[in-house]
């Protein structure tokens, strides 16, 4: 039975005193009643009857507590004596949506829009409908359905009834509808000759904004606001601050229950790189720590779980200590942008972990979930945003295996003490059933796979080592350098890592509490993990493995390519134990995900060797004895090109087909005869769908299209693809060769050929 406390507890006596649970808390309690009162329709009246009651705290718990009696169902959970009391860790759990109304995504990597197309909001809302309700089954009760970076026509007058049908969608799962806003809104929605939050107009203005949304949509959420970040305008244009243009907002949205989530990603991002004292890491708390106390109650800051931006590692943001009388909520994102774009398997949960559980040290233990909650402080509101961008792809996120991290996501704001490993498990069963060997594949393919990403893109600290002025994928070392984005890592001919030590750097660290200062700020103290990232040392520096750190960096690279290579196995011994749609979908990014990583592999490492000039203890860097490269080979209609950055390509050149093709490359295979594996390494652009034909003497053994929407033209880190081909029998003296097709601008190009002996692959487990 369904209802409220309020309803229930009269038919159950028993129930006894109201349990301390609260708003979208939930009781799930079996309970025997006895006779005497029989419900209406109940024939048996003498007999004790059982009863399986979901009893919400409020109508949201009642939801919320179906959603988890099914999903113990669907676990296989033992019922028969149920006495779960729960209640969520904090009011606020969000997700953010960065959609924009022609219905692209800002970051998606999963489709176009549920939300827009064509400047409007869907006709066909029934997307978003399902949204909603696999919101609501995680717990999730508000979304901002577009772009942080938001588009003024939302604030238009037509644009309101369409804005209330997806607040109808949403309503039934009890999502409420937020929108992103612009604060230049009165401006440019609005016709006013200013956006002044102090300026009289102006606040008249966002008043009778907020006043006609709900009377439209009386359950609104709120806005999000991106300000002065990224070239938005903001509250600096007129002197004013972030809480001189949040309260603004929220006094209009506070008789209406709404809030203002004024995000905290506020950075110069034309720093000077030449100045050792500048650093985009301090930012967000140079700029708010002086405001706390300055926001109305209704005002929650988001902040970035990092001081950067979503890299792959970065410490916790020293924010989340720095604001005792403000409400706080943490943005991280389950969209995958510098972390794979949902092409490679990374379960963030354990990240997210480590965030949460990190103890601040700033009213004794004060682990981040703690604050918020609101607990430490007392505060009246916070919790939990992510930026999610599902999108119309089938699978809304495109890797089926990427939605672990929406669930987990989805769990942890409703209890952060939940372990990565439990909700792999609950998902993994909820998602593909409960077979003992799927289950357990699953878990140990996600549980191990952030680091494994982290070994090959950027470990220590280093971040995310890719093309950060470009798409955020593929590598590209450099190109964070010499420029004002500020996510240096400050790797030169000496050494790597940025100091941002009180003594000697920019002083970032002196922004935690001296307990958490002190462990950043001496060299030996700092977590490994983070050594890079809080300082510049020599690459002969000695870590605690007794490694020096730049064999780390290349050892880690090869291991982490060794590793993403296990994934493909592991998913393989599941075929039959999946469905064959499913199946198909993650065995194809598995093993675009494999070659992926030696991508990465080969050009960090051939980048940190030309950069150094120290030789990898295990001679493998620059070394590759089963490589053929394309522009060695005997080429008909090809013709060699060099690739930049150089390190993204086989020793810097690939070989492309600009004329009208068809063009060939061959070699002979003078090595002993034997069964092999051949990898084919290409470049898939973003346009066109090249053919490639793969030969042994006149046999064609594999062709395949390049047809793959990678994000970029060019052949680059991104674009590089690797096509593999196991057990090939081969004899001495064979001819291989590849015939490439060039389709609407793409000329087939190749990198190198890579023929080794196949090989065992075990699983990866730390
Ligand atoms: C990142 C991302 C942008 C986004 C921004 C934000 O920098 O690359 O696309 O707009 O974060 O969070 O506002």
């Amino acid at each position: 039975m369904l209802g409220t406390w309020k309803d229930l507890r009269p038919l159950f006596p028993s129930l006894g005193t109201r349990p301390s649970f609260s708003g979208d808390g939930f009781w799930l309690k079996t309970v025997n009643r006895a006779s005497s009162r029989p419900l209406a329709g109940s024939r048996n009246s003498r007999r004790q009857r059982k009863y399986w009651l979901v009893v919400g705290a409020d109508e949201g718990g009642v939801l919320y507590g179906t959603f988890a009696l099914l999903a113990r169902i669907a676990q296989g959970q033992d019922l028969s004596t149920l006495d779960d009391l729960e209640t969520p860790s904090a009011p606020i759990r969000w997700v953010n949506q960065w959609d924009n109304l022609d219905g692209s995504i800002e970051r998606g990597y999963a489709g176009g829009s549920i939300f827009f197309e064509n400047g409007a909001v869907r006709t066909d809302l029934t997307r978003a409908r399902e949204y909603a309700r696999l919101l609501a089954s995680i717990g999730i009760n508000g979304c901002a359905i577009n772009n942080v970076n938001a588009d003024p026509r939302l604030l238009q007058a037509e644009f309101l009834p369409q804005l209330a049908r997806v607040a109808e969608a949403f309503r039934p799962w009890g999502v409420r509808l937020a929108i992103s806003v612009d604060l230049s809104s009165p401006m440019s929605a609005g016709g006013l000759k200013t956006f002044d939050p102090l300026d009289p107009q102006v606040k008249a203005w966002w008043q009778n904004m907020v006043d006609r949304i709900y009377h439209e949509i009386p359950d609104f959420g709120g806005f999000v606001i991106k300000a002065d970040s990224e070239g938005r305008s903001g509250p600096s244009k007129y002197g004013r601050t972030a809480a001189d243009a949040a309260n603004v907002i929220a006094g209009a949205l506070r008789p209406h229950h709404g809030v203002m989530l004024y995000r905290a990603f506020v950075y110069n991002h034309h720093l000077d790189w030449h100045d050792p004292k500048a650093d985009r890491a301090r930012a967000a708390f140079d700029y708010f720590h002086p405001l706390d106390g300055k926001f109305l109650d209704n005002v929650v800051v988001q902040i970035k779980n990092g001081p950067i931006d979503f890299q792959v590692r970065e410490p916790v943001s020293p924010l989340f200590g720095a604001m005792p009388q403000t409400n706080q909520a943490i943005e991280l994102q389950v969209t995958q942008e510098y972390t794979g774009q949902q092409r490679h398997l990374v379960y963030l949960v354990p990240m997210w972990k480590e965030v949460l559980d990190f103890d601040m040290h700033v009213k004794g233990v004060t682990p981040v979930k703690s604050i918020l909650s609101g607990q430490v402080w007392n505060r009246p509101l916070g919790g939990y945003v992510a930026v999610v961008n599902v999108g119309l792809d089938r699978y809304w996120l495109g890797h089926p295996l990427a939605m672990a991290n929406l669930y987990g996501y989805g769990r942890l704001a409703w209890n952060p003490d939940l372990s990565a490993e439990q909700i792999a498990r609950e998902w993994t069963r909820l998602t593909f059933g409960n077979d003992r060997k799927v289950l357990d594949t699953i878990t140990r393919m996600l549980l191990p796979s952030w680091r494994m990403y982290e070994n090959y893109t950027g470990p220590l600290g280093l971040q995310t080592l890719t093309d950060i002025t470009g798409p955020h994928y593929g590598p590209g070392i450099e190109s964070s350098e010499n420029n004002g984005w500020g996510q240096w890592h400050r790797a030169d001919r000496k050494g790597v890592g940025m100091d941002r030590t009180v003594e000697t750097g920019t002083g970032f660290v002196g922004q935690y509490s001296p307990e958490v200062e002190k462990k950043y700020e001496s060299v030996e103290k700092c977590p490994e993990d983070l050594l890079l990232f809080m300082h510049h040392v020599p690459y002969s520096f000695v870590l605690d493995s007794g490694k020096t750190v730049i064999q780390y960096l290349y050892d880690s690279h090869y291991a982490g390519a060794e590793q993403a290579a296990t994934l493909v196995e592991e998913w393989k011994s599941l075929e039959g134990l999946i469905d064959d749609a499913r199946y198909a979908e993650v065995l194809r990014r598995q093993q675009y995900q494999a070659g992926h990583a030696i991508v990465w592999r080969d050009a960090v490492v051939d980048w940190f060797h030309r950069e150094s000039g120290i030789a990898d203890a295990q001679g493998r860097v620059g070394y590759h004895p089963h490589r053929v490269e394309a522009e060695d080979m005997q080429l008909s209609g090809y013709t060699p090109v060099d690739v930049t950055p150089g390190e993204t390509a086989s020793g810097g050149k690939a070989v492309a087909c600009t004329g009208q093709g068809p063009c060939s490359a061959s070699f002979k295979w003078d090595r002993p005869s034997g069964t092999y594996e051949i990898a084919v390494q290409y470049f898939d652009l973003n346009h066109g769908a090249s053919n490639f034909e793969l030969f042994v003497n006149d046999r064609r053994i594999d062709s395949w299209a390049a047809e793959d929407h990678l994000p970029s033209d060019r052949m680059n880190g991104h674009t590089s693809t690797r096509r593999t081909i196991s057990s090939v029998k081969l004899r001495e003296g064979d001819v291989l060769k590849i015939v490439g097709h060039p389709d609407g601008g793409e000329p087939a190009p190749l990198d190198y050929v890579e023929i080794a002996p196949g090989r065992e692959t075990v699983p990866f487990t730390n």
